[in-house]
């Protein structure tokens, strides 16, 4: 008989003969139970192991460990195949932002779907939730907007702005200006361009990348790159001046643009020292780099403003979008472009006959409504308004962990956080990234019915989606403080901690 129970591994924990269940994280390297059983996964679980290839997932643990299946999702919960409920505290991945079941939205996509199922804008056509979606997208953009492109993920929507960049130096006739700075801990995708300008090793590493012409500058992360007695300001001033040699050392006739998300999401939630933006921005101006702004997480109120560029001081000429803008019920993204990108377009079309770039789902019809839906709900709820009203209340919370022993540093913005474990508070030292530290942490939320993502440098991140309650806002950190208190105690018990 098919069974569907536990997907979790049977293990003995290693200090008594208690028969534990575990179920380790498998994005990251996760340290080893020692297992005296054979995995006892569930039927869907095996199903799964023997056919899912999974993303940003450790494939050699995964059929030891198994998968955590989730069934359904209500508000800001979800709950898995062994009716188990977690508060989704990643948003999933930074994306379900009016979090599950919202009827409105589902109703936008039936009625779409009956419509008008698919249809493509190749070759001049065009249909209504693309058009309203690109104006309302125009309308609310923090910087002028000429045209929206839009794609079906976050990845292409990079990957097209590297194309567009390098299009519109071929047609402005600077066929030389097309190298691309991104920042050390950067994410931008996965697809080859857009992996390239992610600035992170497991992204990089035996694919053969990053390509050329794309470089990388130094990370804004004040705790971790700031020299001793360097105030935030002089650490933003020393990075762009770094920016400004780099540039000069390539030859300012060959940099074309800088890429940069607000906040840096995957790479550890690193929200920029004073005056980082504004003199990052100096220095693109003065060499005439174009100004790419990636609004992939921070877009649509994450950091309690419309776009993330607003609460930073960025202004960037061009922006990527993504995740929230259909709050993650059906996959669409957008590249806006401002008119002088446009009219290099329009002049290439005039020479070559053809703007020879899309996907299939460019502006897929039952996407857009979705989209259209999502943002006309942002409006009527003020849900960027009630972000920034919750925020101080996340912050609060977010920055009593680093009062906690395990606790380096926590930090974020508006609704998003990270929190960074170390081995010595004192000196900053980090753990050894092979115990996995971060992984183990994430795995005690896990049993504490709490979803969060280890991130590199045993950073947990917290991206709730947009419509947490301020009682969950609690029920989320009261969560997370014990599986701290948790990991602090394994890490004693491994000898892990310096002191
Ligand atoms: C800032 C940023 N840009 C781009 C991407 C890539 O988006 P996708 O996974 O939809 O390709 C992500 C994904 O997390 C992201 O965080």
């Amino acid at each position: 008989m098919c069974s569907t129970r536990t997907p979790y591994l049977v293990t003995r924990a290693r200090a008594g003969p208690r028969l534990t269940f575990v179920r380790a994280q498998t994005t990251m390297l996760a340290p080893k139970p020692e297992v005296l059983a054979m995995p006892q996964l569930s039927n869907l679980a095996a199903r799964d192991v023997e056919t899912v290839l999974h993303p940003n997932t450790n494939l050699a643990t995964l059929p030891e460990t198994g998968p955590l299946i989730l069934e359904r999702g209500e508000g800001c919960w979800v709950i898995d195949s062994e009716g188990r409920r977690y508060l989704e505290g990643m948003a999933g991945l930074w994306c379900t932002a009016l979090g599950y079941g919202n009827e409105e939205l589902i109703e936008a996509a039936t009625a779409q779907m009956r419509k008008l199922a698919y249809a493509h804008l190749f070759g001049g056509r065009s249909h209504d939730p693309a058009i309203e979606l690109a104006e309302k997208l125009k309308e609310i953009a923090p910087v002028p907007i000429s045209k929206v492109f839009f794609c079906s993920s976050g990845s292409e929507a990079n990957d097209t702005q590297v194309k567009l960049v390098w299009y519109m130096n071929n047609a402005l006739g600077r066929p030389r200006k097309k190298k691309i700075i991104s920042r050390l801990k950067a994410y931008h995708g996965v697809t080859v361009a857009s992996a390239s300008l992610t600035g992170l090793p497991n992204n990089h590493t035996d694919f053969d990348l990053p390509i050329s012409g794309i470089l990388h500058t130094s990370c804004p992360h004040y705790y971790r790159f700031a020299e001793p007695g360097e105030s935030e300001d002089d650490f933003s001033t020393r990075l762009a001046a770094e920016l400004e040699q780099l540039i000069l050392r390539e030859g300012p006739d060959t940099v074309a643009a800088f890429i940069a998300e607000p906040v840096m999401g995957a790479g550890g939630v690193l929200v920029p020292p004073k005056g980082y933006f504004p003199k990052i921005m100096e220095v693109c101006r003065k060499y005439d780099v174009f100004m790419i702004d990636d609004e992939v997480i921070c877009g649509f109120g994450r950091l309690g403003t419309m776009f993330g560029a607003e609460a930073v001081g960025y202004e960037a000429q061009s922006l990527t979008v993504a995740k929230a803008l259909s709050s993650a019920y059906i996959p669409i993204a957008g590249v806006m472009v401002p008119e002088v990108m446009y009219q290099a377009m329009v002049d290439e079309s005039r020479k070559i006959g053809v703007f020879g770039h899309g996907f299939t789902y460019s502006g897929h019809p039952v996407a857009a409504a979705v989209a259209v839906k999502t943002l006309e709900i942002y409006a009527r709820e003020r849900i960027v308004e009630k972000v920034a009203a919750k925020a101080p209340r996340f912050q609060a919370r977010l920055s009593r962990l680093a009062d906690h022993p395990l606790v380096g540093e926590a930090r974020g913005l508006g609704l998003v956080g990270g929190v960074e474990m170390v081995a010595d508070k004192a000196t900053k030292q980090p753990f050894d990234p092979k115990k996995g530290v971060g992984a183990q942490a994430s795995r005690f939320a896990e049993e504490e019915g709490l979803l969060v993502r280890p991130l590199p440098g045993d950073t947990l991140s917290v991206c709730p989606p947009l419509v947490i309650s301020e009682g969950e806002i609690d029920e989320l950190f009261d969560r997370l403080e014990r599986a701290l208190d948790r990991t602090l105690d394994w890490a004693r018990r491994e000898r892990l901690l310096a002191a």
